[in-house]
């Protein structure tokens, strides 16, 4: 039941309430009836004010209502809807900092976009990826010819499946069995009947400039299903019509032979391995597999910026040039980015016919941002557990990190987890203060321990200077001592420029503050203090297997004082 409720509901403005089959509703069931004891969890979940569905406000989590993204989400289906007509839509590239809801309404619109092609079996197949995972050309068209392997296979199954059912119904037929009730189920098979008389006329290419119409209207198959059912109905007790009279076979064997072939069709396509073959072969695999039939693909490529980055526009090149050659199918692009410097590294061919259409995703401000979180709060929290004040304050934090909706939600599932631990019964202003400092700590620690070994070692160096009691720590005081760390690790000892551009780093990602003073006629000097807390820092460098060989840090600091 709860695997139902968390599907997506197909509409733009449901409310909520369908989402509570995530909660995990332990309150009054078995644990209480009959084991009368309490056990070691009994407390904790009995103690749980706080929220009623954590889920909806974790990152993975896709709404259902996407409040103040309509007109991007409009503008993408007024795009899209094309494929629905069997028409290839736009490319379409989307762009827009961090956090503004790209991601989570292009999937909104893909789930929507393949729901309806189902509703009225429009063969449209959208696939998903992301690039900051799926980085190389190898991969992105690995992971595209496996899955398009897999629907093929699936559609020639469910295919097989129907001539089958049709060779049955001859065979009661033949055997002068009345047509049962669900004999004429067996004339309904448009997309098998579609595509025999599809591969009979493959020699002639005209339906191919007509491809704004899929087979499954053409004449040849409503003709004859309606030609069937009137023939069974009209007249009961005229000879029932002969099972194969609406399809495009002649006889048994021909049935037969098409099942075979699409046998042999299924044994031919062959799973790319995540490595090792040239990417050519890939490419030609992905290539058969998207038109073996016909249809519409689009392609949504998440995080484009770090494809781009990592291995060039190839990818992007042999996607957009791929319509000049498909046969049967179209293929379609949606590049999403929150960085658009990645454009100035794309062939300008490849530029312009990414960004047929453009949508850009503005950053929330305060006011909407709000509204983004209570939609969400009315089914993540208890009723009363969130204090008045609660919502502004994360949604005026959030707007100050560039309106991010992504910074909201988390400070607002921060707060409630701290105010659930502190087994508070409602969440203030102070639980959402503190979430915010978590959150900040949480970036630091990350931000620092991914950091390459040098600049650890010049962070290292302002971090000892700062313990010692050293205020405005100048670029050469840090040198001399990131020296005498490198030596002591046996790390490559850069020049003072290399390092003041690291300092300079450190300044971007906000770990350190580096302010130019002038100092008169001794000229200008950098101040640089640390703008994140010491002791966590610290910890996390000293984390690091390389720097925690440093055992004793006092001489360094002293022999600042000597240099
Ligand atoms: N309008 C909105 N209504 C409800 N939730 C939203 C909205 N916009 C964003 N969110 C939520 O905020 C979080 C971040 O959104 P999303 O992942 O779509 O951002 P993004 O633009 O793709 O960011 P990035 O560039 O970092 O990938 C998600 O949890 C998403 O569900
Ligand atoms: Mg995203």
């Amino acid at each position: 039941m709860s695997d139902d409720d968390t599907e997506f509901t197909g509409s733009n403005d449901v409310e909520g309430d369908d989402t509570h089959g995530f909660s995990t509703d332990f309150g009054d069931t078995e644990l209480g009836d009959d084991e009368p004891k309490q056990g070691l969890f009994d407390d904790l979940l009995s103690g749980e004010p706080i929220f009623e569905n954590k889920e909806v406000l974790r990152p993975s989590y896709t709404p259902h209502e996407l409040p103040h993204r309509s007109d991007q989400i409009n503008k993408m289906a007024t795009i899209l809807v094309a494929a629905l007509r069997g028409e290839t839509p736009s490319n379409i590239l989307i762009y827009g900092k961090t956090g503004t809801g790209k991601t989570a309404s292009a999937k909104f619109v893909s789930k929507e976009l393949e729901s309806t092609s189902q509703k009225y079996s429009v063969p449209c197949d959208v696939e998903y990826i992301n690039c900051e995972v799926t980085d190389t050309q190898y991969r992105v068209l690995a992971q595209l010819a496996n899955k398009f392997i897999e629907k093929n296979k699936e559609r020639i199954d469910e295919r097989i499946d129907s001539l089958e059912d049709l060779l049955e119904a001859v065979e009661e037929y033949e055997d002068g069995a009345a047509p049962s009730a669900d004999g004429s189920e067996h004339f309904d098979y448009p997309d098998e009947f579609a595509d025999a008389s599809e591969s009979d006329v493959s020699t002639g290419d005209d339906n191919r400039d007509t491809s704004s119409e899929f087979p499954v209207e053409t004449e040849g198959y409503s003709d004859g299903d309606t030609a069937g059912e009137s023939g069974a109905t009209a007249d009961g007790d005229a000879e029932p019509s002969h099972p194969l009279a609406s399809t495009p076979f002649d006889s048994v064997t021909e049935i037969e032979d098409r099942i075979d072939s699409l046998e042999e069709d299924k044994d031919s396509f062959e799973d790319v391995p995540m490595t090792g073959w040239p990417t050519d072969r890939v490419y030609n695999v992905f290539f058969d597999a998207v038109d073996y039939d016909e249809r519409v693909v689009v392609i949504m490529l998440d995080e484009i910026d770090k494809l781009v980055e990592k291995s060039g526009d190839d990818t992007l090149y042999n996607l957009s040039r791929m319509n000049s050659e498909l046969e049967n199918s179209r293929v379609s692009i949606i590049g999403i980015s929150n960085d658009l410097k990645f454009t100035d590294f794309l062939d300008p061919r490849v530029k312009s016919s990414l960004g047929e259409e453009e949508i850009v995703f503005p950053p929330y401000d305060a006011n909407q941002l709000r509204d983004i979180l209570e939609h969400r709060s009315d089914v993540a929290f208890k009723d009363g557990a969130l204090s008045e004040d609660v919502i502004p304050l994360c949604a005026a934090f959030a707007a100050q990190e560039h309106g991010d909706a992504r910074r909201a939600l988390d400070l607002l599932r921060t707060a409630g987890e701290l105010a659930e631990r502190s087994q508070a019964e409602t969440i203030v202003e102070e639980h959402v203060r503190q979430a915010q400092d978590k959150i900040e700590l949480d970036r630091v620690v990350e931000v620092v321990r991914t950091l390459p070994t040098q600049s650890k070692l010049v962070l290292f160096a302002i971090i000892l200077l700062e313990k010692n009691g050293v205020h405005s720590i100048n670029t050469g005081e840090v040198f001399n001592i990131y020296k005498r760390l490198c030596e002591e690790i046996d790390a490559d000892v850069l020049t003072q420029r290399r390092v003041t551009d690291l300092i300079s780093e450190l300044d971007m990602l906000g770990i350190v503050n580096a302010v130019v003073v002038s100092k008169g006629r001794y000229g200008r000097t950098k101040e640089i203090s640390l703008s994140v807390p010491l002791e966590e820092t610290e910890a996390v460098l000293l984390s690091d297997s390389r720097l925690s060989d440093i055992d004793d840090i006092q001489p360094f600091v002293q022999a600042r004082f000597e240099n």
